[in-house]
Parts: C-alpha cells; sequence; structure tokens
C-alpha cells in the first residue's frame, strides 16, 4: 500500500493518504486521519486532537483543515492564494458530521480566513446548510471572526502575471474577443470558429496548482468530514467549486464510511462522486473499488479530467483512485 501512495505522489504530485493511527502492520487501526494531498500539517493537527481523550473526529476535522488555512497549504487553502478575474481570494468549505448527518458550508466566503470554522457555525448556529458570499461574511462577523483582507504579495504577484499574459489561462469559452489569447470583458460570440471557444479549459491540477484539502475523520464511534480551498487559480468571481457541495467534494455516513474528492471541481460535480463511493460501499465494494467506479463514471463524459478520490470504511480500510490527463501513462495508480 505505502508502494503505491509514493508513486502516486511521484507519477503524478497528486495525493497522498496519511495514517498517523499506532497502527502496526498493515492493519488500520482506528482512530485513522486521511486527507489528499501530502498535507501533512493538517493530518497532523488532526492526529493530535483524535489521539487526544476528549477529542471528536468533528473537532480533528476542523483543527486539521483550519492548521492548512494558516499553513496556505501549498497556495491552495487559506488566504492569500488563487486569486480569481478580479484578483480577489475567496474560499470555499464545508464540514460534515457522520452520526447526525449534518452540514454546514461556505461557498465564495470573502474577508475571513477561517472558512472551515465559519462552516462549522453555519452547521451549529443555524437550520442552513449552506451561506455564500458577502453575505456569508456578514454571518461570519456576526459569529465573532475578525474581517481582513486575504491578499498577499504572493497572490498580488500571481494576479499581475496572470494580467500581464493576456489573462492565460482563464474558464470562458464561447464569448469574443477570443478568451484563449484576449483579456475580458467578454460578450458571447454570435459564431464559434474554433474549437477553442467551444472547449471547456483543461483545468491543469499539477503539484502547484492542486486544489483542495479533504480530511476524513474516523474513529470506533463515528466518522466526520470537512474539505477547505480557495478555489481554481483565476476563476470567475463568483464561483464556487465542489468542495462546499455535500455528495460532490465530501460525503460520510457513520454506517458506512465516507470520501472526499480533489480534481477538477466544476467537472467532478457534476457527478456526485462522494456520494456516489459512500453508496457503492453501503452496496458492498471495497473503497478502492469504490473510488475506481465512480471516477469510471466522471471519465466516460469527460476523458481529459484530472481528479482523485479517497475512501475510507468504518473498519478503517482505505481507497483511492486518481485519474490525471496530465500524466496519461502513469497517473491510474490505485
Ligand atoms: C497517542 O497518544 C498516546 C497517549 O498520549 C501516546 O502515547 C501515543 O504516542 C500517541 N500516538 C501517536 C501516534 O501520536
Ligand atoms: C430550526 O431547527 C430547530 C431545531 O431543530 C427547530 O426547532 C426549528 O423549528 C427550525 N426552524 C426552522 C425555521 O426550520
Ligand atoms: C509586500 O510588498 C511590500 C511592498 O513591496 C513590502 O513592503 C512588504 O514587506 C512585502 N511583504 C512581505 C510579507 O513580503
Amino acid at each position: 500500500m505505502t508502494t503505491n501512495f509514493s508513486l502516486a505522489i511521484v507519477s503524478c504530485y497528486f495525493l497522498v493518504i496519511i495514517s498517523l493511527s499506532c497502527a502496526v502492520g498493515n492493519d488500520h487501526k482506528l482512530p485513522l486521519v486521511i486527507n489528499t494531498w501530502p498535507f501533512t500539517v493538517a493530518t497532523r493537527a488532526a492526529w493530535k486532537v483524535i489521539n487526544s481523550t476528549s477529542g471528536t473526529p468533528l473537532d480533528a476535522v476542523e483543527q486539521g483543515c483550519t492548521a492548512c488555512e494558516v499553513a496556505q497549504c501549498d497556495g491552495t487553502v487559506g488566504y492569500g492564494g488563487s486569486p480569481d478575474e478580479s484578483g480577489e481570494t475567496t474560499l470555499d468549505a464545508m464540514i460534515m458530521d457522520g452520526t447526525s448527518h449534518d452540514v454546514g458550508s461556505v461557498g465564495c466566503l470573502k474577508r475571513i480566513k477561517s472558512a472551515i470554522s465559519v462552516a462549522r457555525k453555519v452547521m451549529e448556529l443555524t437550520n442552513h446548510t449552506l451561506l455564500v458570499g458577502d453575505e456569508a461574511t456578514r454571518f461570519a462577523i456576526s459569529t465573532g471572526f475578525k474581517q481582513e483582507n486575504l491578499h498577499t504579495n504572493k497572490s498580488v504577484g500571481i494576479y499581475k502575471s496572470w494580467l500581464e499574459n493576456n489573462c492565460q489561462p482563464n474558464f470562458w469559452k464561447g464569448v469574443t474577443p477570443n478568451p484563449r489569447s484576449s483579456c475580458g470583458p467578454y460578450r458571447p460570440a454570435d459564431t464559434c470558429q474554433s474549437l477553442d471557444c467551444k472547449q471547456d479549459t483543461n483545468h491543469d491540477v499539477s503539484s502547484d496548482n492542486h486544489d483542495t484539502i479533504g480530511m476524513i475523520v474516523v474513529d470506533k464511534n463515528t466518522i466526520a468530514g470537512g474539505t477547505s480551498t480557495n478555489g481554481a487559480n483565476h476563476k470567475i468571481s463568483g464561483r464556487v467549486g465542489d468542495s462546499p457541495i455535500a455528495g460532490a467534494g465530501l460525503y460520510v455516513d457513520k454506517d458506512i464510511g465516507g470520501s472526499a474528492a480533489t480534481g477538477d471541481g466544476d467537472v467532478m460535480m457534476r457527478f456526485l462522486p462522494s456520494y456516489q463511493v459512500v453508496e457503492s460501499m453501503r452496496l458492498g465494494m471495497s473503497p478502492k473499488k469504490a473510488t475506481t467506479e465512480a471516477i469510471m463514471r466522471i471519465k466516460k463524459y469527460y476523458p481529459h479530467f484530472n481528479g482523485a478520490l479517497i475512501a475510507v470504511n468504518m473498519a478503517g480500510e482505505v481507497g483511492i483512485y486518481i485519474h490525471c490527463n496530465s500524466f496519461k501513462n502513469h497517473c491510474n495508480v490505485n
């Protein structure tokens, strides 16, 4: 298992599954923390919570994802990364309780650093599931969070070079001027003369543009999961990805297990892959087989997408499946 995971890292910089449980040998003893990408700062923070006498999976997930938000895990989680078309960093996050089936999420959260904790407040202090944009910011302020600028010199720099590079890449299609060579403002094109204006931009998920932490924590009694991300670099303002959508970016159920997604969220959210994985495991599939099937479902429609799923069942058995178009020959490591 360890060999396969390292292979996955080497061949496509994609994700790593880390178990810091006190497992000896190959058994994944509970409790267990797994997350997408080699964000060990998050894994360790979650492990510290779940390996203490009072720690719950929910607390572990919140602390784990918070550690990533603070450390800006590779610039793809938290403040100061992935500026949108106006140069602003906005955050998506979700937390899910596998016992109560309660969920709290924020989408396009602005000017607040602690996205996962705001998501938890949505879950605990409201009957709603998802709050978005400036109104989510207002909610966060009212529940005690500090409003601050999410820019850093780095994110300003990324934004400037994007403008200097004629706003390439971007997520527009079917518009004029040609979005593959020009900045906007765009308007709908009357006729589409090149393939470029019809095709989805291929969101290149690589070592410096992988886009989310998805974390699942299991103990003997229950399971919880969380996601946090600053979304896709150069996204159109207002874009919300799969991370804060239950069943898309993440899904957990204490009778079965959990799953989380990373990769091209715009495509993956069309399939609710995390939900599919958990439901496949409910029907008896192993985590590995369930993640494979869910990726195959997406691949049938979008052969060139980049993405991966991680899964764990309540016995602590782990599975992953990776599909990287950019590394076609090496990447179907599972
Ligand atoms: C978990 O906590 C126990 C008790 O505090 C400690 O002895 C053990 O080393 C910890 N395990 C890990 C893997 O950190
Ligand atoms: C919100 O949830 C509480 C607790 O479950 C319930 O009593 C209340 O009726 C709910 N309010 C609305 C408007 O659904
Ligand atoms: C950011 O850039 C400003 C202006 O160039 C500079 O004064 C400041 O020290 C930089 N901050 C960091 C953290 O690099």
